[in-house]
C-alpha cells in the first residue's frame, strides 16, 4: 500500500516571484453553477491553486466559491494561489488594465497571484471574444506585438495587485523572445502537457530560467487516445494501488512541473488531489516506455481555444 506523503503540497520556486503550488484545479467548466460547486469541492479537497480566465466567462462563479470558503473559515487568502488570464482581444496595452481590473472584480479579489497572457495571438480588439470575418476566419490584430503586451503586464506588476505574470500556449521559440526582452521574467508558462506530450525541451528551458511549467490537460482532457488506459500507466497504477489519473498527476509533479486538472465530480476531484510519490523506476518507465505522442489542443497554432465550444 502506498503511504500518503507530501507530494500534493509541493510548491515550486520561481525566480523572484515566490512559490507556486504544483497541484492546481482548472475552472474551464461551461456552467457557472457547476463551476461554483466544483470549485468549492476542489477547495474542500485541498487544492490551493485555481486557474481561471476571462475567456471562461465564469470568474464570478469561481469568486463566489472562494468567498464561500472564506466565510466558512476553511480558507485564508494567503494560502490560495489564483491565476487568471488576459484574453486575445485585450492585447493592446490600453485594454490590459481594464481587463485585469474586471477579472479582479469578478473574482472578488484585490490581488491576482499570476496574470497570464492566454495565448500569444492578438485578436481584433473589442467585446466579441471570437471575432470572425464573413468567411468565418479569425480576425487577428497586427497592431500590437507580444512584447508590447508583455511590457504592459510588467507595468501591472509595478502598480501592485498583480503578483506575477506569465504566458500560455506559447512555443519555446516565442518564449525565448519574451525572456530576451523581459524586464520582469515570466513566473509561469502554461501549456498542454501530459505523458503523451511531455515537452521536455520546454521544461528544460523553463528550469534554466526559473520559470514554472504548468501542464494543462494533465489527464489528456479525457480524449482518445486515452492516456489513462495506457498499459505503462495502468501497470504502475496497479502496482502502487493508485488510479491511472493519480499516476499521471504524480509524474507531473515529480518531474518538476505544476499541473492543472479539472473535474465536476467530487469523487474524482478528491482522487486528483490524493497523489503520492512514485518510485524512481516508475518515473523511468513513464519516460522511456511511453511512445505515443499526441497534442490534443491546437490552440498553440491559432490562438483559438480547442476545448471551449464556439458560440453559434
Ligand atoms: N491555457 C489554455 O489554453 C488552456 C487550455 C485548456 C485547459 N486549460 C486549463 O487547464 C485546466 C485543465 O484542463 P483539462 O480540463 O483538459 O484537464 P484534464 O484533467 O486533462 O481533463 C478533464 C477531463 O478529464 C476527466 N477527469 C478528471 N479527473 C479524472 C479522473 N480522475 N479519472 C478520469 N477522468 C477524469 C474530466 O471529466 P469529469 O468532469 O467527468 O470528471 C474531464 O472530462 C482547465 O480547466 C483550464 O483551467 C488551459
Amino acid at each position: 500500500m502506498t503511504i500518503s506523503d507530501s507530494l500534493r503540497y509541493t510548491k515550486i520556486p520561481t525566480r523572484g516571484s515566490g512559490t507556486i503550488p504544483a497541484v492546481g484545479f482548472g475552472t474551464l467548466i461551461p456552467d457557472p453553477l457547476v463551476t461554483r460547486q466544483a470549485t468549492r469541492a476542489a477547495l474542500e479537497a485541498g487544492f490551493r491553486h485555481l486557474d481561471c480566465a476571462e475567456r471562461y466567462r465564469n470568474e464570478a462563479a469561481v469568486g463566489d466559491a472562494i468567498q464561500d470558503a472564506f466565510r466558512a473559515g476553511t480558507l485564508r487568502r494567503q494560502d490560495l494561489f489564483v491565476t487568471t488570464k488576459l484574453w486575445n482581444t485585450n492585447h493592446r496595452p490600453e485594454r490590459i488594465k481594464p481587463a485585469f481590473d474586471a477579472s479582479r472584480r469578478r473574482l472578488q479579489l484585490d490581488d491576482i497571484d499570476c496574470y497570464i497572457i492566454h495565448t500569444p495571438f492578438a485578436f481584433q480588439p473589442g467585446d466579441e471574444q471570437d471575432p470572425r470575418d464573413a468567411s468565418g476566419r479569425v480576425i487577428y490584430d497586427s497592431g500590437v506585438t507580444l512584447a508590447e503586451t508583455w511590457h504592459a503586464l510588467e507595468r501591472l506588476v509595478d502598480e501592485g495587485h498583480c503578483k506575477s505574470i506569465g504566458l500560455s500556449d506559447i512555443t519555446l521559440e516565442k518564449l525565448r523572445e519574451i525572456v530576451a526582452v523581459a524586464r520582469i521574467r515570466p513566473a509561469m508558462v502554461q501549456v498542454e502537457s501530459h505523458p503523451y506530450l511531455p515537452e521536455w525541451e520546454l521544461l528544460e528551458f523553463c528550469r534554466e530560467h526559473g520559470i514554472v511549467l504548468q501542464a494543462f490537460a494533465a489527464l489528456g482532457h479525457a480524449m482518445e487516445p486515452n492516456l489513462l488506459a495506457d498499459p505503462v500507466i495502468t501497470a504502475i497504477a496497479e502496482r502502487m494501488h493508485k488510479t491511472p489519473a493519480q499516476v499521471a498527476l504524480a509524474w507531473a509533479v515529480q518531474r518538476g512541473t505544476a499541473f492543472l486538472t479539472t473535474s465536476t465530480n467530487p469523487r474524482r476531484i478528491q482522487e486528483n488531489f490524493d497523489i503520492s510519490t512514485l518510485p524512481e523506476d516508475a518515473m523511468r518507465q513513464m519516460r522511456d516506455r511511453i511512445t505515443t505522442n499526441v497534442r490534443f489542443n491546437a490552440v498553440v497554432e491559432t490562438g483559438v481555444p480547442g476545448f471551449i465550444p464556439r458560440a453559434t
